[in-house]
């Protein structure tokens, strides 16, 4: 046990602590987890095609196949808290790694759909654990001052992957070769599994399993000064609960608890109604909706896998200056009015050179809106107004409840589509927008520069969510 008497506070700890070039390097290498899951959900939009071609597949036998991944997501992530309990972080990003290729392997070689099938619950399996374990473990292993971007750099290996598979597809569809287009992904699938082996556990999950002595060892690599590294343990220790179980029974007995983990359901949920998946998976139909040729539509997509990127880059470098509420409320208003502005010109209608421009011009602001908050920084506020006991609990719930919408947005789309017609479905999401600034007023804490020990002192002190970081 090593128990550490200290003098500084905590507001002084996480000004000391810079972060090391080593916390750098190990975040980086966690959100390869993050590459692998977008590599995983972009590459079978541009593989379809070719594989009902090849299976002379129903619609309905497609739709089978692109959402059995975030089934297997869905299943993951329910799973993740408590593999990563148990194994650790890193052993659950090994057995994502190995999910990874046992997935790429089947889906490869598949004989027939049902293979296809199978191999892509295997890889939502992956990604669903793996996008529980990879930002858990960023955020215990870096600095507050730096949290925030970690964590956004995740989201940023998430459209980077969306984009590199946009783009590989590409070059393998001039043969129509999809087994190339999914088999390539054995390459990142071999290096992250090769990575992970070098991440040290979290200090985090090595005191919670008492082993202190490693927590230290691990806390003194990753951070500048051997007093920072104990005070760091010590205000770990203070507020450890070693029951593994922990989170059930705290989220039955704690209001406050109960509070944190629905405000991550509400923002996970949120984030899925902006219409952001309704874009990804659908934009080429949008775009050719706009009377845009087959080739000049996949151009446009790949455009859109840019530009989200891109804007997340953006997220990164704000994040930690502006702080997560200003930045989140501009992203929802311009999601707001770029949906409110496709839904209008879908009204208007006619294939006028005019509209076109401006649904493709409304679109790519759309996306770049997301990409600047609602999506990388409602994953980093889930994991941020989490306490320390029932953590793996808390972002479980958040991160299940991702998947399920997400699920339930793309098996809703086309008959929304039917019901309210196409501008009324933009509509709806630019409503969908505008609730989500009132919900981030209302219930979003800023938490720059607060470390995670002090967001759960408010927490259970009673203080209202909004508040938690002050
Ligand atoms: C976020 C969302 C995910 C979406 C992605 C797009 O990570 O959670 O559903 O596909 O952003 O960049």
């Amino acid at each position: 046990m090593v128990g550490v008497a200290t003098s500084r506070s905590e507001s002084d700890l996480s000004q000391d602590a810079s972060t090391t070039t080593r916390a750098t390097i190990l975040g980086v290498v966690a959100a390869l987890a993050g590459l692998m899951f977008g590599l995983d959900t972009g590459v079978v939009s541009g593989a379809l095609p070719f594989i009902a071609q090849d299976f002379h597949t129903s619609a309905r036998m497609q739709e089978w196949i692109v959402s059995s991944m975030m089934a297997g997501a869905a299943f993951g992530s329910l799973i993740a808290g408590s593999i990563s309990t148990r194994f650790g972080r890193t052993g659950a990003m090994m057995g994502a790694a190995a999910l990874f290729l046992l997935g790429t392997f089947v889906c490869t070689f598949a004989p027939s759909p049902a293979y296809l099938i199978c191999g892509r619950v295997f890889l939502g399996l992956a990604v669903g654990v793996a996008a529980f374990a990879a930002p858990l473990y960023i955020s215990e292993i870096t600095v507050e001052s730096a949290r925030g971007a970690m964590i956004s750099f995740y989201q940023l290996m998430v459209t980077l992957g969306i984009f590199l598979a946009f783009v590989s597809d590409g070059f393998f569809s001039h043969g129509g070769h999809w087994r190339w287009m999914l088999g390539v992904m054995t390459v990142p699938a071999t290096l992250f599994m090769i990575s992970v082996l070098f991440l040290p556990h979290s200090p985090r999950w090595l005191a919670m399993k008492q082993r202190e002595g490693q927590a230290l060892k691990v806390l003194r690599l990753l951070r500048s000064d051997e007093e920072v590294a104990q005070a760091e343990l010590a205000s770990i220790e203070a507020r450890l609960n070693r029951d593994t179980g922990a989170g059930w029974n705290l989220f039955r007995r704690e209001p406050n608890f109960r509070r944190s983990v629905m405000l991550g359901i509400i923002l996970q949920v949120m984030q899925q109604l902006t219409g952001i998946n309704v874009l990804m998976y659908y934009a080429p139909r949008v775009f050719q909706a706009a009377h845009f040729g087959t080739s000049a539509a996949v151009w446009a997509t790949t455009l859109v896998g840019l530009i989200n990127m891109a804007a997340t880059g953006v997220a990164i470098v704000f994040v930690d200056r502006w702080g997560r509420r200003p930045l989140l409320m501009l992203s929802c208003a311009i999601a707001a009015i770029s949906m409110a502005g496709v839904g209008i010109l879908l009204a208007i209608g006619g294939d006028s050179l005019g509209i076109q421009i401006g649904l493709v011009g409304f679109v790519l602001l759309f996306v770049a809106g997301f990409a600047i908050g609602e999506g990388p920084l409602v994953w980093t506020l889930c994991s941020e107004v989490q306490p320390t006991r029932g953590r793996d609990f808390g972002i479980g719930c958040s991160t299940v409840t991702n998947w399920a919408a997400n699920w339930l947005i793309s098996n809703t789309f086309l008959t929304l589509m039917a019901t309210l017609g196409s501008s009324g479905t933009f509509l709806l999401f630019a409503a969908f927008n505008a609730l989500f600034i009132v919900i981030t007023l209302t219930f979003v804490p800023e938490t720059r520069d607060v470390s995670l020990e002090a967001i759960e002192t408010n927490l259970f002190a009673g203080k209202r969510l909004r508040d938690l970081g002050r």
